[in-house]
């Protein structure tokens, strides 16, 4: 996807309220951190010490703004979650936003993610999830369609559930956006 139009589409959402969960959400993270598509690099500003930081993403068109916008020391590396090699890899903190609507399986991407953090380590997200009641039929009943005009992405996910029945322990959640009546949720949760 190009990075500029993507950043685009998105400045009504950040303005709103993601950039402010970003900010809260990261700005205390001390230890090693992967973020996991990075896309173009969103996040980058909040981490306190980019030279603990190790960003991925397989989208060259993304990496091209992140890597206009990364601080130094922070590394980028054009890697799925899936291609990590993980060996000699082991992190305190996995920050995730707006990218497990996408991945394959998101089961599998915890499962990789639990191989990755260090015992007690933690994974931070920011996700849409399926809405409840009639917004959930919708999210069901247009995913097909939707995940093939927007690279994948799905509306109906229920991203939380799978986190903590991944193995995952919830330590704090919410609710920083609806947007007609898809929730954007962040979450940490621990590796148990
Ligand atoms: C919607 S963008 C979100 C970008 C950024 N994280 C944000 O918060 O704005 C989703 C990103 O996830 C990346 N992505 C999709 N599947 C991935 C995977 N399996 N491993 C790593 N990144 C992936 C995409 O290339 C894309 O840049």
């Amino acid at each position: 996807m190009n990075g500029r139009c993507y950043d685009f589409l998105m400045r009504g959402f950040e303005k709103v309220a993601l950039r402010e969960a970003r900010r809260t959400m990261l700005s205390s993270l001390e230890g090693r951190i992967l973020e996991v598509g990075c896309g173009t690099g969103v996040n980058f500003e909040w981490y306190r010490d980019p030279s603990m930081v190790t960003a991925i993403d397989p989208d060259k068109d993304m990496l091209k703004v992140a890597r206009s916008v990364c601080p130094a020391g922070l590394r980028v590396e054009p890697w799925g979650l899936e291609d990590i090699p993980l060996e000699g890899y082991s992190f305190d903190h996995i920050v995730c936003t707006l990218v497990l609507c996408s991945v394959r399986d998101p089961g599998e991407a915890f499962e990789t993610m639990k191989r990755l953090l260090k015992p007690g380590g933690t994974v931070h997200l920011l996700e849409h999830v399926k809405g409840v009641g009639l917004p959930g039929r919708l999210h069901e009943l247009c995913t097909p369609l939707w995940s093939k005009v927007a690279g994948g992405c799905h509306l109906n996910r229920k991203t939380l559930r799978l986190l903590e029945e991944s193995g995952f322990q919830m330590v704090k959640s919410s609710t920083v956006l609806t947007f007609i009546g898809t929730p954007f949720v962040t979450a940490t949760a621990r590796l148990q």
